[in-house]
C-alpha cells in the first residue's frame, strides 16, 4: 500500500495539523465562499495501541450506532439518520458507508468526510478529533468527546483503507504505520 506520510520522523497530530493547514490554505488565502477554519484543539492520540483489524460494520457502524461506553445508549444515528439529517449526513446502518468513503461534505465540498488511507484529510476524523474542527461543531454534539481509543478506531479504519468490510492486517508482519509515534 503506497503511504507518503508513513516514513515521515513527524509525530501524527503534526502531521495532520500540516495536511489540513495545507488543505486550508487556499481558502484561508482568498477563496472567501469557504467558510472552512483552521482545526484546532485536536486530541493527541499516539499513545492508544494500533488496531490492525477493524471490521466496518461491527466496530464503526457499532461506534456510529452507540458511542457511550458506560452502558447507557445514545448514537451519531440518534442526529445523523434518514434525510433530511443533521449536517446533511446519514450515518445509519446500510448507507453510511457510501455516505462516507469518497463524498465531499455538505458543509464544504472542497473536503471528503472519508479519504481512503489519510484520516489527516478526512473530515470525518477531524469532526471527532478537533475541539474546533475546520466547519461546525466536534462530535458528537453531545456527551462527547469520544474516548481517545474511539478515535484513534475511526483514524486506524482510514488509514487501514476504510474499506467497507474489513481492514487487512498487512502491518503486523513488519512495517507500522504508527510506528513513527515512538
Ligand atoms: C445531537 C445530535 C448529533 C449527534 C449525536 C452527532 N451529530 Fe454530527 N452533526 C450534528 C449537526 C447538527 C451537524 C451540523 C453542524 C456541525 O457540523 O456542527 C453535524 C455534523 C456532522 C458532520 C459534518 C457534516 C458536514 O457535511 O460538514 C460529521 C462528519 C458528523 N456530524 C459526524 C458525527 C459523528 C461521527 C457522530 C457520532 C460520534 C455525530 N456526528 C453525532 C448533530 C449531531
Amino acid at each position: 500500500m503506497k503511504k507518503t506520510g508513513a516514513t515521515s520522523p513527524l509525530p501524527r497530530w503534526a502531521i495532520v495539523a500540516i495536511a489540513v493547514a495545507s488543505a486550508l490554505g487556499a481558502s484561508m488565502l482568498g477563496r472567501s465562499a469557504s467558510q472552512s477554519v483552521t482545526p484546532s484543539g485536536c486530541t493527541s492520540i499516539q499513545n492508544v495501541p494500533v488496531t490492525y483489524s477493524i471490521t466496518y460494520g461491527a466496530a464503526v457502524q457499532g461506534l456510529f450506532d452507540n458511542f457511550l461506553t458506560n452502558g447507557g445508549t445514545e448514537g451519531c444515528v440518534d442526529c445523523h439518520t434518514a434525510p433530511p439529517s443533521a449536517g446533511g449526513l446519514d450515518l445509519t446502518d446500510g448507507v453510511s458507508w457510501s455516505n462516507l468513503v469518497n463524498v465531499p461534505s455538505a458543509a464544504d465540498a472542497s473536503l471528503k468526510y472519508v479519504v481512503p488511507n489519510h484520516p489527516e484529510q478526512s473530515l470525518l476524523f477531524q469532526k471527532i478529533n478537533c475541539d474546533t474542527p475546520a466547519v461546525g461543531h466536534r462530535m458528537p454534539l453531545v456527551d462527547g468527546p469520544l474516548s481517545t481509543e474511539q478515535q484513534a478506531l475511526i483514524y486506524d479504519w482510514i488509514a487501514g483503507g476504510a474499506p467497507a468490510l474489513t481492514t487487512n492486517t498487512l502491518f503486523r508482519d513488519g512495517f507500522d504505520i504508527r510506528g513513527f509515534d515512538q
